[in-house]
Order: structure tokens, then sequence, then C-alpha cells
């Protein structure tokens, strides 16, 4: 079995796995010429959560290929099931860490990055944690195509910062932040589990959108 050199980030299972489990067999493991077999557009979604939004999206756009990943073992087999309920064949997922598959992916190969409530580690202790963070976005930056995007979401504010001065150090392009940058409507809802417990919450959302300027 591929074990995780990137600690931290145990792969893990919920509530559903039992039934999803018959799918694992289904699971792949990373290698170069999956990747060289993918055509363009390609996204990118770190952290899919319970695999719905990746689905739908994969569902709704069927030219773009979609490439998702999760250590949370349930939302991986999910996107599995509905990709097959759907005979989707733009949509490639794996039960592993991001850093587990970036070596695997040749350099300008995303047209864009989405990173979607990311655990937040709100503890100043564990921060450090974080998965967007300087030794991520450093890899990132090299996989994503010169003017890819880099779609950011999270409920926790000074999160927001640290990936907006992460943007800033790495030379992306930022349009349009301030204030209302962001505002909740149906038009741009992302609609991820994760999304509407911060909504149900009366969390503030903040969001961004950058391009890679090099
Ligand atoms: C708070 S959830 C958000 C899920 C989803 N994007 C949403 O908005 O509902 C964060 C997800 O990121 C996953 N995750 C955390 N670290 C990761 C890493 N290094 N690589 C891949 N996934 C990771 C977690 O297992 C979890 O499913």
């Amino acid at each position: 079995m591929f074990e995780s050199k990137n600690k931290y980030f145990g792969r893990k299972k919920g509530k559903s796995f039992a039934r999803l489990e018959h799918l694992q067999d289904k699971l792949l493991l990373p290698s170069t010429s999956i990747f060289k077999n993918i055509k363009t557009p390609r996204v990118l979604e770190i952290g899919i959560g319970d695999g719905e939004k990746i689905s739908e999206d994969a569902k709704n756009n069927p030219q773009t290929n979609f490439i998702g990943c999760d250590i949370f073992a349930d939302g991986v087999l999910r996107a599995i099931r509905n990709s097959i309920d759907n005979k989707l064949k733009n949509l490639l997922v794996f039960h592993l860490n991001i850093q587990d598959i970036l070596p695997f992916i040749p350099n300008n190969y995303f047209n864009g990055i989405r990173v979607f409530f990311p655990d937040p580690w709100p503890k100043n202790r564990h921060k450090k944690r974080r998965t967007f963070n300087a030794l991520l976005v450093e890899d990132l930056s090299k996989k994503l195509k010169k003017k890819g995007f880099i779609h950011f979401a999270t409920d926790h504010s000074d999160y927001f910062l640290e990936a907006l001065i992460l943007m800033n150090q790495f030379n992306y392009i930022i349009k349009d932040i301030g204030p209302d940058s962001w505002k909740y409507n149906e038009f741009n809802a992302l609609n991820t589990k994760f999304e509407k417990k911060a909504l149900d919450k009366n969390h503030k959302l903040f969001y961004f959108s950058v391009l890679k300027n090099y």
C-alpha cells in the first residue's frame, strides 16, 4: 500500500466509508503516464471534501478535465461513484495528500487550481499544518500554466490574509480585492459542504481569484 511521507496528514475514513468501500479497487496511484494522457484544459482541486462539487462541475463542464485529491476516503470514493453513475470521462480523483501527487505532474500543466475551505487549523500552534503554505504554493506555481488561476475560499479571515500575502509574494496578479470582492449570492456560490456549514453558522466568507503572472 502507498504510504505518505508527509507528516500531519494521515488518510482518513468517515461514516459513509462502509457504503463506498467496494469502490476502493477503482483507486489509482499517480504516475507520469496518467497525467500525460489528460488533455487541457485541466483544473486541480485540492481537498475535494465530500466529492460532490468536483463531480457536479465535471458533469456540467465536459470539456474541462478535473483532477482532485483528498486524504479523506469517503469523498474520493463518492466522486468515483458519481463518475461511474454519470459516465464521466473528465474526472480523476486520488485518495492522497496533494504533496504526494505533485511530483508526477509536469510543469506548466494546470489551467487552474481550486482550494475551497481548507482545514483552518485556527490555533496558533497548529497554523504550520495549513495545507496552503509557502512550500505548497512554490510547488503549485511550477505546475500552473502562465495566466493560470488559483481560486481560494475560506471562512477564516487570517487564513485568507495569509493566503493573499503568499499570492503577492509569488507575484500573482490580484485584481479587485476589497471588502466587497466576494459577496455570497446564488451566482457565485460554491455550494460545497463547508461553504454551506459556514453559511449556517453565519460566518463571513472570504474568496479570491488570482492569476499567475509568469
Ligand atoms: C474543511 S474540508 C473542505 C472540503 C471541501 N473543499 C468543501 O469546501 O466542502 C478540507 C478538506 O481538505 C482535505 N485535506 C486536508 N489536507 C489535505 C492535503 N494535504 N491534501 C489533500 N487533501 C487535504 C481534508 O481531508 C478535507 O476533506
